[in-house]
């Protein structure tokens, strides 16, 4: 596509599949992992939703995805051994489209189904 193809290239939503359960559900441009997640009624583990408590780690096991420049950096949260497996803190981390594959601890500690 060419250095402007892809810088202007239109945001599409992500497709997510969460490995072990196989629940899927989409992300859209602009929104993060984990809200997508709880938007679906998945009972993804969180508590803060705002980057400082890391209960909503998730390993990306393929596709790819950022964090936006902010003051704060979540990725202290996580040693250096979590980052290198490709962990991620899914409440500030945004797909960038495509499909994915994610390993969470679905419905562990943090769970919020039923509360939503
Ligand atoms: S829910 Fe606390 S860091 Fe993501």
């Amino acid at each position: 596509m060419g250095f402007f193809g892809d810088l202007f290239k239109k945001a599409e939503p992500t497709k997510v599949t969460v490995k072990g359960s196989g629940e899927t559900f989409v992300v859209q441009p602009g929104q993060n992992l984990m809200k997508a997640a709880i938007a679906a009624k998945i009972a993804w583990p969180h508590s803060c939703k705002v980057g400082s408590c890391g209960s909503c780690r998730t390993t990306i096991v393929s596709g790819n995805g950022y964090y936006p420049s902010s003051p704060c950096d979540p990725t202290t949260l996580l040693t250096p051994e979590e980052t290198e497996k490709g962990m991620v803190i899914a409440c500030q981390w945004y797909p960038k489209g495509g499909d994915m594959e994610v390993d969470v601890a679905i419905g562990t500690e943090g769970d919020c189904r039923g509360q939503i």
